[in-house]
């Protein structure tokens, strides 16, 4: 490199790194992973290592994080905040070991030199401040020298006591410690964000840093956050012991959480074993950890050994292989689960992440492509961590080629052509092709044929997904087509089982209405609900015919149910499989109605229930209007004759109020059923 086009190279690196700087650290909101920065700071380090005469003390090596925002009081650190220097192979790691050793002057090569080992924490750094052991303030690290006062953020986090425990602390003791958020309380925070439609968070220290940075308090009080303490500050008034690991112990005495993963280990071969080890357990510990963290155990070498400008030379972290990756998304495809389900899947430009190659990566639903506004053509935050379905996180704006396209969903399922519907207020959209698509086919079979729905013996998951796989069956009515001698011919299958099955095949025809309601897998449609309609109508053809008003008159069956029967029964290819389903032999006993008896006292009135009742449950309560002869249906109009409402009635009893409907409540509503 000419060095002109050194200096401009550096230049434009420490820009970058400013601007990444500042995203991260004062804007909270990073464009790029962990793994692109370090890039940068690597490179940057390099060429200041190979042309020391162009460091400036300006430059991002030269110091840490960058200025905190303006909305939260400043605090000065008494003692800087430091970073960590990484090792991201064993040659590194063990190129810092050396240097320990020979700083130190140790005769053995270290051999046997002890290193307090702990996992590295994916969350935020904070320091707490006890004064005569009270919680007296909680600081952010910012830029290491200067903080944000989150003071009232921290009392809220249950693991930060206010008081320590027992009476020989010192009587100023700074401790330092990573806020962290669960990985549990973090999906489950998404899962719900999801729901309904709120931002989601990118990963588990975003989340612990998001939070820490409200300026309500109560909104941190509602996050699952943790915290584990790492190491001391300022300390006035008393002596600590002489090792890293003991002080922790005697923190944890006074009341601080510390890492339970925490260890000392002798040299390099036991820094090695702790990092196999704690990634082994990566996974099924509950917090997200990036890497584990050895620190010379020994507080009079560390001094000896004392800090470069922004790290202790005693200490180093040891990254584990990056979760979070960028890749170019170069299409979405929908993916049709069992319920019918569209996820939209990124396929991607192939990328290692968390340890694998990584092409393709969910996108969970439209609303997440939308609020995400992830477009073909975009370089995207690809996120693999542990056992988790690889996701896509967020998009890199900045580096939006021209000709980007919007995805769209498909207004037809694209593995069965039926249409796609997306119900207000749900997230998902689905296939409304049930049965018939090839994608809902195995699961709708495996539940065709269990136990409590066809009962079909013999016909179990492998052998479903062979016959789909083959397109042997496509539908339910397709397992009464198969014949002996092609299923003895399949893989593990021989004369004898063949024979079993086919004779399972045929005993399962002779079965209940409520069985073969069931076996349809209609969604919402249970066993109790599937038996409830089987009661009522009595036969399969009135429940074919019926109106969504007819429908909600079963017990059991409110509104969203009863849409729910008749989008199945409406889409041409649900009819088509009952009726090849009843051709090839399925029967059952039809049996008398039992619908309202029409010339009851309450024959020809309309009833809408809303609220909590004391006395019975809703059913019970529908079960003796239709007793009575009246109907129960789910929304209030002009002509509904009565509104009933209980405890925490919502807006069907104002609407029954404007439309001058007649409303009881339970006493007014029990004296009718007495009288009439
Ligand atoms: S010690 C003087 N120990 O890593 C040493 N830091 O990259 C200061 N971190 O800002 C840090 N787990 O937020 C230490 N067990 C651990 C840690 C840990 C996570 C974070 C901490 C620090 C960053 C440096």
């Amino acid at each position: 490199m000419a060095a002109s086009d050194v200096v401009e190279k550096v230049e434009s690196l420490r820009e970058q790194i400013r601007h990444h700087n500042y995203r991260y650290h004062v804007l909270d909101a990073p464009e790029i992973p962990d793994v692109e920065y370090d890039r940068l700071v690597r490179e940057l380090q390099a060429l200041e290592a190979k042309y020391p005469e162009l460091v400036t003390p300006d430059s991002p090596t030269q110091r840490v994080g960058a200025k905190p925002i303006k909305a939260f009081g400043t605090i000065e650190h008494r003692l800087p905040m430091l970073s960590l220097d990484n090792a991201f192979s064993e040659e590194e790691l063990r190129d810092f070991h050396r240097r320990v050793v020979d700083r130190l002057e140790l005769e053995d090569g270290g051999e046997q030199l002890p290193y307090a080992a702990e996992p590295k924490l994916d969350g935020a750094a904070v320091s707490l401040l006890y004064v005569n052991g009270a919680l007296q303030q909680g600081a952010t690290r910012g830029d290491g020298t200067r903080g944000e006062d989150i003071t009232h953020n921290v009392r809220t986090i249950d693991a930060v006591p206010l008081r320590l425990i027992g009476s020989d602390y010192p009587e100023t003791l700074e401790v330092r410690g990573e806020v962290f958020m669960p990985k549990a309380g973090f999906e489950a925070y998404n899962k719900r964000a999801r729901e309904t439609g709120e931002k989601t968070f990118v990963n588990p220290r975003n989340a612990a840093a998001g939070s820490l940075r409200q300026l309500d308090p109560q909104l941190t009080a509602e996050r699952p956050l943790d915290i584990y303490v790492y190491s001391v500050g300022v300390v006035d008034g008393r002596e600590l012991p002489d090792s890293h690991s003991e002080v922790l112990d005697q923190l944890q005495e006074w009341g601080l959480k510390t890492c339970p993963e925490r260890g000392v280990v002798n040299g390099i071969d036991g820094c090695l074993a702790y990092y196999e080890d704690v990634a082994a357990r990566r996974a099924s510990l509950s917090y997200e950890i990036d890497g584990v963290v050895y620190k010379v155990n020994s507080r009079a070498e560390q001094r000896e050994l004392g800090f470069v400008s922004r790290a202790p030379r005693w200490a180093i972290a040891h990254k584990f292989p990056a979760q979070e990756e960028l890749t170019v998304l170069k299409g979405v495809e929908f993916q049709v689960g069992r319920t019918g389900a569209l996820t939209p899947v990124a396929r991607l430009a192939p990328v290692f992440v968390g340890g694998v190659t990584v092409s393709n990566a969910t996108l969970h639903n439209m609303d997440e492509v939308n609020r995400k506004d992830v477009r073909i053509g975009d370089t995207v935050i690809v996120r693999r961590a542990g056992d988790v379905i690889p996701e896509v996180v967020s998009v890199i704006k900045d580096r939006r080629p021209k000709g980007a396209r919007k995805v769209k969903l498909p207004a037809k399922c694209p593995v069965c052509g039926s249409a796609v519907v997306r119900e207000e207020g749900e997230a998902v959209a689905r296939c409304t092709g049930g049965l018939y698509c090839s994608a809902q086919r195995v699961e709708a079979l495996k539940h065709f044929v269990s136990r409590r729905a066809m009962d079909i013996d013999g016909l179990g998951a492998k052998l479903i997904e062979q016959l789909v796989s083959i397109e042997r069956i496509k539908t339910p009515a397709g397992i009464f087509a198969l014949e002996k001698d092609e299923l003895a011919s399949l893989e593990r299958m021989g004369e004898k089982s063949a024979q079993n099955l086919i004779d399972a095949i045929e005993k399962s025809k002779d079965t209940t209405l409520a069985r073969f309601l069931y076996s349809l897998g209609i969604r919402e449609v249970g066993e109790a609900t599937a038996a409830s309609l089987a009661a009522h109508f009595g036969g399969l053809d009135s429940i074919m015919s019926a109106s969504e008003e007819d429908l909600l008159s079963v017990a059991d069956v409110g509104p969203v149910v009863a849409s729910r029967i008749r989008a199945f029964l409406d889409e041409s290819h649900n009819r088509e499989v009952i009726s090849r389903l009843q051709d090839a032999g399925v029967q059952w006993q039809e049996s008398e109605p039992r619908s309202a008896p029409k010339d009851g006292p309450l024959a020809g009135k309309t009833f809408v229930l809303t609220g909590t009742l004391a006395a019975m449950t809703r059913d019970e309560a529908k079960d003796r209007i239709q007793a009575l002869g009246g109907k129960v249906i789910g929304s209030v109009s002009k002509k509904t004759d009565y509104v009933i409402f209980g405890e925490k009635a919502g807006s069907k009893l104002s609407k029954a109020q404007q439309l001058g409907v007649e409303t009881l409540d339970e006493t007014q509503f029990e004296a009718l059923l007495e009288h009439t």
